[in-house]
């Protein structure tokens, strides 16, 4: 496995055109990582392809819900969700990263790194000290990406939604809040 930081790649925000991208990494993803996700392939084929507009959209600008596209060269392949679980100006709100993949061709480069460093520090300005995940207890790589990233188990589980057989455990690291966002 390759170390190295490839400088291709970068992430940034989605843009609030770019539905068919949230739509094209969503389906891919599902696809390649079923095991990894609360929902199915056949989910995401069911919606209008159009219905992606809207999502894209807020999460594009919202003070709450935010999503980060990887590229390389100009080519997106990979994102991640990132969401204040309740309103955001609730002190008690959980900070969460969803959705994380790192399209094959491009692994063990740290895109999943550079994603995640995107996710937490929008995370941290919009006041998270902490950042959840929850991941498929099967999902042994991932496991590691997130322990490596300094994430460890709170010790809750429950089923995954997409496929009750499967639990889930939350894990999640603190982070240092921004005051200064
Ligand atoms: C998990 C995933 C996002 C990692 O993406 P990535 O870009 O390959 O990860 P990085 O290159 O940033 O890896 C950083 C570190 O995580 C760990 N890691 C990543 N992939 C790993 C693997 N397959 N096995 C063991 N450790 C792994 C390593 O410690 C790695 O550091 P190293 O290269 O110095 O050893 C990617 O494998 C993926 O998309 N998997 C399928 C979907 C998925 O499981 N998503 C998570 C849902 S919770």
């Amino acid at each position: 496995m390759s170390a190295r930081i490839n400088p291709s790649l970068t992430v940034s925000r989605i843009a609030a055109q770019q539905g068919s991208v949230l739509r094209e990494l969503r389906t891919a993803s599902l696809r390649d990582a079923p095991y990894a996700f609360g929902e199915t392939l056949a989910d995401a084929l069911l919606v209008d392809p159009a219905s992606f507009d809207e999502p894209a959209a807020l999460q594009a600008t919202s003070p709450s819900v935010a999503t980060f596209l990887l590229y390389t060269e100009g080519h997106p392949c990979g994102i991640v969700h990132a969401f204040i679980e309740e309103r955001a100006e609730c002190p008690d709100a959980r900070a969460f990263v969803s959705a994380l993949w790192v399209a094959p061709a491009v692994r063990h480069l740290r895109g999943g790194e550079l994603l995640m460093n995107a996710a937490s520090k929008w995370l941290a300005e919009q006041g998270a000290s902490e950042v959840h995940a929850w991941i498929a207890e099967k999902n042994r790589n991932a496991l590691r990406f997130y322990e490596r990233l300094g994430f460890g188990p709170t010790g809750d589980r429950r089923a995954m939604p997409a496929n009750e057989a499967e639990p889930e455990q939350l894990y999640v690291r603190h982070m240092q809040v921004n005051r200064d966002a």
